[in-house]
Formats: C-alpha cells, sequence, structure tokens
C-alpha cells in the first residue's frame, strides 16, 4: 500500500519514460485491463477515445478520477463500469491524468 502511493507519486512528478511505464503497470495490475484498451474498444472505451472528448474539459481529470473509484455507466453507452475500490486515490488521479494525457 505504502509502496503504490509512493510509486503512484514519484509517476506524477517524473514525466520519463519510466514514469509512464509505471502507470501502464498500475492500468494493468488494477485490473483496468480487463475492459480497457488505449486505442480500441473493449468492454470500456478506449482511453485514447476518452482523452478526445474531455480535451477541453478542465475538470475532467477530477471528475474522471471520482469516476475510476466509484464506477457509473450512461457516458458513453448502456454498460456498467463497476466500482474499484482498490485504487487509491493517488493511484485514480495518476490514471485519471495519464488517460487524458493519451490524446
Ligand atoms: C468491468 C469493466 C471495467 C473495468 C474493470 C474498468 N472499466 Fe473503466 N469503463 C468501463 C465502462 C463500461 C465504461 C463506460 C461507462 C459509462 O458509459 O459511463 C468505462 C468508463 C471509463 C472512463 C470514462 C468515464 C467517463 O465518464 O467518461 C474512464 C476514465 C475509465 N473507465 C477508466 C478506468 C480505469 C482507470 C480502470 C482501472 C482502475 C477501469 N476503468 C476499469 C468498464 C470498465
Amino acid at each position: 500500500m505504502k509502496t503504490a502511493l509512493v510509486l503512484s507519486a514519484l509517476a506524477v512528478l517524473l514525466p520519463s519514460s519510466a514514469a509512464l511505464a509505471d502507470v501502464d503497470e498500475l492500468y494493468k495490475t488494477k485490473n483496468c485491463f480487463a475492459c480497457h484498451r488505449i486505442d480500441r474498444n473493449h468492454l470500456g472505451p478506449p482511453f485514447k477515445t476518452i482523452a478526445a472528448k474531455y480535451v477541453d474539459d478542465k475538470g475532467a481529470e477530477v471528475r474522471l478520477a471520482q469516476k475510476i473509484r466509484e464506477g457509473g455507466v450512461g457516458v458513453w453507452g448502456p454498460v456498467l463500469m463497476p466500482a474499484q475500490p482498490q485504487v487509491t486515490e493517488a493511484e485514480a488521479a495518476t490514471l485519471s491524468r495519464w488517460i487524458l494525457d493519451l490524446k
């Protein structure tokens, strides 16, 4: 838990490819990969399409971080994204920023 927090804090602080690799790891170990791909449809919308949708939306980073943890439905279609309680707030913030940067 502590290690995960430190890792995601590092991922936020270091805009290097190493940090990106850590987020990529987070996306795979935190279950997102079960439903999402970066640039194609799976059960959920592709992360790049999500980034494009919110490109001019300044509040998106915070809202998406919240949605990552709480889940929800109806923005992209009738399929529900379940809550992801295994994701900490810091990890959700890191993932949200990473997704929005994929545009
Ligand atoms: C069981 C499948 C599933 C898992 C696991 C999952 N998602 Fe999703 N996700 C979805 C679906 C379905 C939607 C579309 C929900 C909607 O239409 O409101 C979605 C939507 C999203 C959105 C866009 C939300 C919006 O309101 O535009 C983001 C960002 C997102 N997911 C990130 C993640 C991240 C990060 C993880 C891993 C921590 C994750 N998802 C895990 C199925 C999943």
